[in-house]
């Protein structure tokens, strides 16, 4: 919330990479850097007690139809890169039991995804099929794979470089990401960065975005903009530089 009050400021007076949390908590640090600070224990809870509020709101199904994980060959591994309390790796390993899946986060964050794997899915974690692990992903990957989320394209493109280093050819890269769809109208199918990417815009008097109807991925946006990232909406630029890392 402070962070947001500070967001008009620090685009009206930008200070270099400054973000609206940095003016508002008088740090230099990155949001995680701060947040995962000793005497930040009450934040940190509070903040997975809202990723599991915002995963909630998403349709329980959507992690299953993004990606076909039962056509991974059985025993594969998945890699839950910053994967949290390890939510959605749950669901996949819920539909998916001949999976094995890693759900990577720092030491804090790891001790909680224990916690919320052995309340939710025991029988999966007892026979090791739901494993969490400490990992900095900024440092080289020590298994190889998946999942990204909110980062600067510079520091995305960081991790997806230690992921490609440690990746196999079979290796498969999965972004789950939110898209903002813009507010004036899709570009010509021609004009795709990507093709298939654009979603069709909302039917007039409607705006193309269907405005209110789907503003909560602009108030996600807004409070990854003061927190974490400097740019403004994720956009399809990402993808690409995941191609351009080597995803190809
Ligand atoms: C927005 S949360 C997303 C969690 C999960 N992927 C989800 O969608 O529910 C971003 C996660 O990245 C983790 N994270 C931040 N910096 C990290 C780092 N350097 N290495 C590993 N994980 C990190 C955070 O602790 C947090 O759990």
């Amino acid at each position: 919330m402070k962070s947001v009050a500070m967001l008009a400021d620090t685009i009206l007076d930008p200070k270099g990479g400054e973000l609206g949390f940095n003016r508002a908590y008088g740090t230099t640090g990155s949001f995680f850097d701060w947040l995962h600070r000793p005497e930040n224990v009450y934040q940190v809870q509070r903040f997975y007690v809202a990723m599991r509020g915002t995963a909630a709101l998403e349709s329980p199904d959507a992690i299953h139809k993004g990606f076909n994980w039962s056509g991974l060959p059985a025993g594969s591994v998945v890699v839950d890169v910053g994967g949290g309390t390890g939510q959605i790796s749950l669901a996949i390993a819920w539909k998916n039991p001949s999976l094995r899946i890693v759900v990577q986060d720092l030491e804090d964050t790891i001790k909680n995804s224990k916690i919320y794997g052995n309340e939710n899915l025991p029988s999966h974690v007892e026979s090791r099929k739901v494993e969490s692990q400490v990992h900095d992903f900024y440092t080289p990957q020590p298994v190889c794979s998946v999942i990204a989320q909110d980062w600067s394209e510079e520091r995305f493109v960081k991790i997806l470089r230690h992921l490609r280093d440690a990746a196999h050819p079979t290796t498969k890269l999965v972004v789950i990401d939110k898209i903002l769809e813009s507010a004036a109208g899709v570009p010509d199918s021609g004009e795709e960065a990507i093709p298939g990417s654009a979603r069709p815009s909302a039917p007039a008097p409607l705006l193309p975005d269907w405005g209110v109807g789907k503003a909560s991925v602009y108030y996600l946006d807004v409070s990854v903009s003061a927190s974490v990232r400097k740019q403004e909406g994720r956009s399809l630029t990402v993808v690409i530089d995941a191609f351009l890392t080597g995803w190809s």
